[in-house]
């Protein structure tokens, strides 16, 4: 038979296995176009075939049938096998197909990547023997190991994907919590969690595929420098393919697959295909992971509305508290400063009266009382007035501790004629900004509480620390403490437990402090005592604002 026909001509390659009919369009001497059939009958008269007939002393037509029928078997087995061959890509891309569509009814990263390995490693689809997946972490610029089936799970999977493919079970029905749970739990996924490569350092055929963006494939794993060690330890198998994982030009993972069990080799048709799976996966992932992070958005979203929502129902109530207070301190002030002239008058008559009566006369006792109750209406309209004062603070330089120690000395009389023992914990606090007159009122009026309720004795601790850019001062008794039911109404206007109180110590205190940016804080336990904590800001200048707000 002949081995081939010679077509030495320029442009022509060189035949040697098949006649000319047999080979590609074109290649033919005379040119002729079409598939074999027709080239025969085309090739009928063609010089080539002469001229080789002639040669073997034969026509043309009875050398062209020798041909055939040397052919006939060999064209046979060639069109079963592009039968086979398109076979085979048409049940690939309906499991491509098939799993595209999987994917896209899902927006679980899991099962995402469940799905991708289940594809790999079906029997029908591309039947590797494992397949890993890894992910990029783009935190903490590695490339992690996420889940992996291997020789346990994928018998089994093996097994299922027979049955399912010979009972025509359908890929979706597969994709079960349970399956994904198992697959997640499995020997290969702990295996594969156990691979982390740092993307930056590390050299190696995983973090190359990243990095090249590119698919390899290691035919002999054991003597490819490209290899770590580790891997091969890991995995053991000498063949092996990764390929990287592709969204929009961006690697965010790969696939690594193997054959180590059926030790079928990983063609060139192979790789392909897992390229092209490769491309579908890495973009179904990519898409899940913006949801998931869509999702997580929102969820954070909806959870910042609703605090900012009740952030701003509380500072809404918190505004009409404090307006309501304002309006009712207006008011107050309008009739305690009304009353304060005939206040003087009664109070100046009653001392003149006093004055004239002769010590035996009982209505002297009267008219000290009159003075008494005076001045303590007195006390409770320059209160009242204090309260309704707005005054913006006067911003000087002064030292804290010595002013505590002024407000002390103002209660030296009450101090001494209680058995209250006094300790101080200052720390060491370099003058800093505040307003001297008004923070008085503050200490006063806390430290007063504190006496009043020391009078049976006890301790009263004066405590200063510096934190940060906060002075927080403690003054702190062991009274008898506060009942957490009253604790947050101490700070309102004219709330008071006391006979002789007007409630407004504390309230005034608390405007005072809140107009210098701090705060008043309170720890309480009844039968022990109670800590009010002035905090403030340790302003050691004037930041422009505030210089500019007062016009300094
Ligand atoms: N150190 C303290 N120990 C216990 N109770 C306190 C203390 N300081 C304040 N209080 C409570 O807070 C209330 C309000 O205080 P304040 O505004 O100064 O008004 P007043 O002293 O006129 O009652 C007091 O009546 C008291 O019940
Ligand atoms: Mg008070």
């Amino acid at each position: 038979m002949l081995k081939g026909i010679s077509m030495d001509k320029p442009g022509h390659k060189l035949l040697t296995n098949l006649p000319c009919w047999m080979q590609e369009i074109g290649r033919c001497e005379k040119g002729y176009e079409g598939r074999f059939l027709t080239k025969i009958e085309h090739c009928l008269p063609c010089d080539v075939f002469a001229r080789e007939a002639a040669h073997q002393g034969t026509t043309s037509q009875a050398f062209m049938i020798e041909q055939l029928i040397g052919y006939d078997q060999f064209i046979i087995s060639e069109m079963q096998r592009a039968n086979l061959n398109l076979k085979q890509k048409v049940d690939e891309l309906s499991v491509l197909l098939d799993i595209s569509t999987l994917m896209q009814g899902t927006t679980d990263l899991d099962e995402i990547l469940y799905i991708i390995l289940s594809g790999l490693t079906a029997g029908f689809a591309m039947g590797f023997n494992r397949a890993l997946l890894f992910l990029v972490d783009e935190t903490h610029k590695e490339l992690a190991g996420k889940l992996g089936v291997g020789p346990v799970s994928g018998e089994e999977a093996n097994l299922i994907w027979t049955t399912m493919s010979q009972q025509n079970i359908s890929l979706s029905r597969m994709i079960t919590p349970e399956a994904i749970h198992t697959i997640k739990s499995s020997k290969m996924t702990q295996l594969t969690q156990q691979i982390r490569k740092p993307l930056i350092s590390e050299t190696g055929i995983l973090t190359q595929t990243v990095i090249d963006k590119k698919a390899y494939l290691i035919t002999d794993a054991f003597h490819d420098s490209r290899v770590n060690p580790d891997i091969l330890n890991l995995l053991h198998s000498s063949m092996f393919a990764t390929v990287p994982l592709l969204a929009k030009d961006k690697v965010i993972g790969i696939i690594y697959v193997d054959n180590l069990y059926s030790h079928d080799a990983i063609t060139e048709e192979d790789m392909e295909s897992l390229t092209r799976f490769a491309t579908l996966a890495g973009l179904a992932i990519a898409e899940t992971m913006a949801y998931e992070q869509i999702e997580h958005f929102n969820e954070q979203l909806e959870a910042e509305i609703a605090r900012a929502k009740n952030e701003l129902q509380a500072k809404e109530r918190e505004l009409a508290h404090k307006e309501k207070l304002i309006a009712l301190g207006q008011m107050a002030a309008g009739v305690a400063h009304e009353l304060r002239n005939p206040m003087t008058a009664v109070r100046g008559f009653a001392q003149r009266i006093y004055r004239r009566l002769p010590e035996t006369d009982r209505n002297k006792v009267y008219a000290s009382i009159i003075m008494e109750e005076m001045d303590r209406i007195n006390q409770l309209i320059k209160d009242v007035l204090d309260y309704a004062r707005k005054g913006e603070p006067l911003y000087e330089l002064n030292n804290i501790h010595e002013l505590l120690e002024d407000v002390m000395f103002l209660f030296k009389d009450s101090l001494q004629h209680h058995p209250i023992q006094i300790k101080r914990e200052y720390a060491s606090i370099s003058p800093f900004y505040f307003d001297i007159g008004q923070m008085q009122q503050v200490f006063t009026n806390i430290i007063s509480n504190a006496i009043d309720v020391l009078r049976d004795g006890g301790t009263l601790i004066l405590r200063s620390r510096l934190e940060g850019e906060w002075v927080y001062i403690d003054i702190e008794d062991t009274g008898p403490g506060i009942w957490p039911e009253i604790l947050n109404d101490i700070f309102n206007p004219f709330f008071t437990t006391k006979g002789a109180g007007t409630g407004l110590g504390l309230s005034i205190a608390d405007r005072i402090v809140e107009t210098h940016g701090g705060d008043i804080l309170v720890k309480s336990k009844v039968g022990h005592g109670s800590i009010f904590t002035v905090k403030l800001p340790y302003r050691l200048k004037l930041t422009d604002s505030i210089a500019m707000d007062l016009g300094y």
